[in-house]
């Protein structure tokens, strides 16, 4: 028997009532000899708020000693005077995924049939965004200048590498190889971001060159969006910055039946860390305690897991198994987070 050893950090808001449900689903799919053993973070804004630790050194050391990781969510209301902004997310979600060197983040989209999309003519909707996980804007370079006066400066510098940018193209590029219309989109802001774009521009150029059998295309950000939105078909695979990468998934899941919906693998494909799972929406401090959460983004995010440990069969159970349910879902039949959960899992227990 294999025993995989999984460090679970539920999280802040819905972060664990979602994640209570991936946990149950994932049990009843681990193929057959396989065991999750489970050790759980109680990180968050609870710890922080009681404790004032985000993530501490030792734990970090601890939870990199596991095989892989999934996370609920981090983050408590927008703008609440008790958490200084940024403070989970930088300290714990971003250090996690930096720290853990996670450079590919990786999220599906893909509508199922039957769910409702808000677009008109959504076609068929199956593109997977390979959006840089470690760089970018997010990486706290920047500062500011003459804070509360007139005269304020803040600066957000983006950070691009090119070691950075091509270990990113180089996957996204392998990914698209793999798929059946083997095609990868580079999306960006060449025209106003000229040094960064430049850099992105090259190097995906030049590993396109390697890739004759990849059929590749360029759209600036802001024409993605509109294409996302009336002709998503157009995309196989999308490799992205991480500021623009987490833009476009918030669009691509409110447009494949919502944020609940969609998962990601924040992946260290070299699997020297452990890579860790979680769905792409947050905390949902409006309506987190009150069972409302849909607990499908955070049950697919398993399906990642599983895909990731190589485990094919058992992630295409749960994928399988969430499709069924969807069939089913309709307007008037409102369930809480624990009765999807129990269904979903019901139906990969037979
Ligand atoms: P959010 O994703 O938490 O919520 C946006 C909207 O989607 C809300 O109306 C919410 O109710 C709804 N929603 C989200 N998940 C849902 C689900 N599973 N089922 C049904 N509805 C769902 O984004 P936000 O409101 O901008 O941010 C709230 C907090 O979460 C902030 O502190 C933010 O920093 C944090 N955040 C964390 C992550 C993460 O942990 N990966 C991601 C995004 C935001
Ligand atoms: C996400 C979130 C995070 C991001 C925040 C909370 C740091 O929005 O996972 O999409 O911007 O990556
Ligand atoms: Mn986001």
């Amino acid at each position: 028997p294999q025993t995989v050893k999984l460090a679970v950090i539920p999280g802040d808001g819905i972060g664990p009532e979602v994640t209570a449900e991936a946990l149950k689903v994932l049990e009843v799919a681990a193929p057959a000899g396989v065991k999750f053993a489970q050790t759980r973070y109680d990180l968050g804004a609870e710890r922080y708020l009681s404790t004032g630790e985000v993530l501490p050194d030792s734990v970090l050391a601890e939870i990199r000693d596991h095989d892989v990781i999934l996370l609920g969510a981090v983050g408590g209301k927008p703008n609440d005077p008790n958490l200084p902004p940024g403070i989970l997310e930088r300290g714990l979600l971003l250090r996690l995924r930096f720290e853990l060197d996670h450079y590919v983040n990786l999220r599906p989209s893909k509508l199922f049939p039957g769910v409702p999309s808000p677009l008109a003519n959504p076609g068929e909707v199956d593109f997977v965004v390979v959006r840089e996980g470690t760089e970018g804007p997010y990486t706290g370079n920047g500062g500011t200048l003459r804070v509360g006066t007139p005269a304020e400066v803040a600066t957000e510098v983006s950070v691009n590498t090119a070691h950075g940018v091509e270990r990113v193209v180089r996957d996204a590029f392998a990914r698209a190889q793999r798929r059946p219309r083997r095609k990868l989109t580079l999306v960006h802001k060449t025209n106003v971001l000229v040094n960064a774009g430049s850099l992105w521009w090259r190097l995906f150029e030049a590993v396109a060159a390697e890739h004759p059998d990849v059929t590749t295309d360029y759209c600036h950000i802001d024409a993605a969006m509109i294409y996302l939105s009336t002709d998503p078909s157009r995309f196989d695979v999308i490799v992205t910055d991480n500021l623009f990468g987490d833009i476009i998934t918030d669009l691509a899941a409110a447009n494949t039946g919502g944020i609940g919906l969609a998962a990601s693998g924040n992946v260290n494909p070299d699997r020297t860390t452990p890579s860790m799972f979680e769905p792409v929406h947050g905390s949902a401090p409006d309506i987190a305690g009150e069972l409302l959460a849909d607990p499908t983004a955070a049950i697919l995010s398993t399906a990642l897991l599983l895909d990731h440990l190589g485990h094919h069969q058992a992630a295409a159970r749960i994928e399988d198994a969430v499709l069924a349910d969807l069939t089913e879902r309709t307007a008037d039949t409102k369930r809480s987070t624990p009765e999807v959960g129990d269904a979903i899992a019901a139906r990969i227990a037979g």
